[in-house]
């Protein structure tokens, strides 16, 4: 397969009404802010694939909605599969790889009023919706089971930012538990017809003086992967089984650096992050390119072939996102250079859109657009995504 080059988005951030969803449900109770037609996706996904064609991209990541799929418990929504089947189909025809996301924060509210994935018993669910979209992803060669499952551990469980709002550590290490089975599940479902992977966020996690903080990288990273590989999920709390499984590749978020004390619990450092002189972004986010390489790097320890799944800044300043592809990119460059098996770079995002509890602010996106005549705005950065990769990747 070529070297793959585009962007990433995730179904709630883009595609407007999603009902069926527990962020829809909490925004409705004055717990979020309101995604409400976001950037209208669902209606003008023939548009946004016809741009990303014109262009150049030749891949994109997306992800689709468990709760549009079943928005009930015992009902399937035929139009939505019919839908995504379409999304499927156009990017095939217009030579742009899709690779999709199974899960990317969001749950069906009626799942996540029954617990989620807190409780063990609720995988069958999760294995109903996998069985469903198992039937509209022919041609497609790269599926991802979850997207950033330790993000959910830790604002879900650990800070309560996010639904389902708890703070509880041994709440979160059970929930990491059953998005792991969840993983395994699906990987034994899809595996052999798919490339089936994970996405999972690899930020620097740093001390003040730049030594790793490495219980706090193992808390974040490696004890999740392990558990993958081995079977046996080490917490603070001691030790939880899991069902084994396989990655077929590892996708990789990289964003920024986490500086954290010495001194505090590393439970506590997973989520409470030390304030320092490094650029910043719309985000508050620390800018520091050489991470990626560094998260390429560690998670070439499993010996799975790597994609960036993303990578990218929320700024108003197309001066500034170009600089951070370039710079991120160069160091991709010297990873591959180097023999690490990276096979794709995709930027975060496509679009401007819904940035979970910080709502429309945060601009990440390669192309603006008109809330009113949703009209699409390609900014600078869009062209120049594709002129930076075409001497090196899309050639
Ligand atoms: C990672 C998440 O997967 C995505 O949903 C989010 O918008 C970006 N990071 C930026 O925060």
């Amino acid at each position: 397969m070529k070297f793959l080059w585009g962007t990433s988005t995730a179904a709630y951030q883009i595609e407007g009404d999603n009902k069926w969803s527990d962020w829809w449900y909490w925004a409705e109770k004055g717990k979020l802010p309101k995604a409400g037609k976001a950037c209208n996706h669902w209606e003008l996904y023939r548009e946004d694939i016809e741009l990303m064609a014109k262009l150049g991209y030749n891949a994109y990541r997306f992800s689709i909605e468990w709760g549009r799929i079943f928005p009930e418990e015992n009902r399937v929504n035929e139009d939505a599969l019919v839908r995504y089947r379409e999304i499927i189909e156009l990017l095939l025809k217009k030579g742009i790889e899709p690779m999709v996301t199974l899960h990317h924060f969001t749950l069906p509210t009626w799942f996540a009023l029954k617990g989620g994935f807190l409780r063990d018993e609720n995988l069958k669910y999760w294995e109903k919706y996998v069985e469903a979209v198992a039937d509209i992803l022919k041609g497609v060669k790269l599926v991802s089971t979850t997207n950033e499952p330790m993000e959910l551990v830790i604002e879900g469980y650990l800070t309560g930012n996010w639904p389902p709002f708890i703070r509880d550590p041994k709440k979160a290490f059970q929930v990491e538990k059953n998005l792991i089975n969840a993983h395994s599940i699906a990987y034994e479902m899809l595996s052999g017809k798919y490339k089936v992977g994970i996405v999972k966020s690899m930020p620097s996690i740093k001390f003040p003086d730049g030594r790793i903080a490495e219980e706090v990288e193992n808390l974040q990273t490696f004890y999740f992967f392990d558990a993958i590989f081995g079977g046996t999920l080490k917490t603070p709390f001691g030790e939880l089984r899991v069902l084994e499984s396989d990655l077929d590749y590892i996708g990789i978020n990289y964003y920024t650096l986490h500086i954290v004390s010495p001194d505090k619990d590393p439970v506590v450092s997973l989520y409470e992050y030390e304030f320092d002189g490094y650029g910043r972004t719309q985000m508050g986010w620390r800018i520091y390119p050489k991470g990626i390489y560094e998260a390429i790097v560690k998670a070439s320890r499993y010996e799975r072939p790597m994609y960036i799944t993303e990578n990218g800044i929320a700024t108003e300043d197309e001066n500034e996102r170009i600089d951070f592809i370039r710079a991120h990119i160069s160091w991709v460059k010297r990873a591959i250079e180097e023999g690490f098996d990276v096979r794709g770079y995709f930027y975060w995002s496509f679009i401007d859109n819904y940035e979970w509890d910080k709502g429309f602010e945060p601009k990440f996106g390669l192309v603006a657009y008109d809330p009113l005549t949703w009209r699409r705005i390609p900014k600078k950065s869009a062209f120049a995504l594709r002129e930076l990769g075409v001497s090196d990747y899309l050639a």
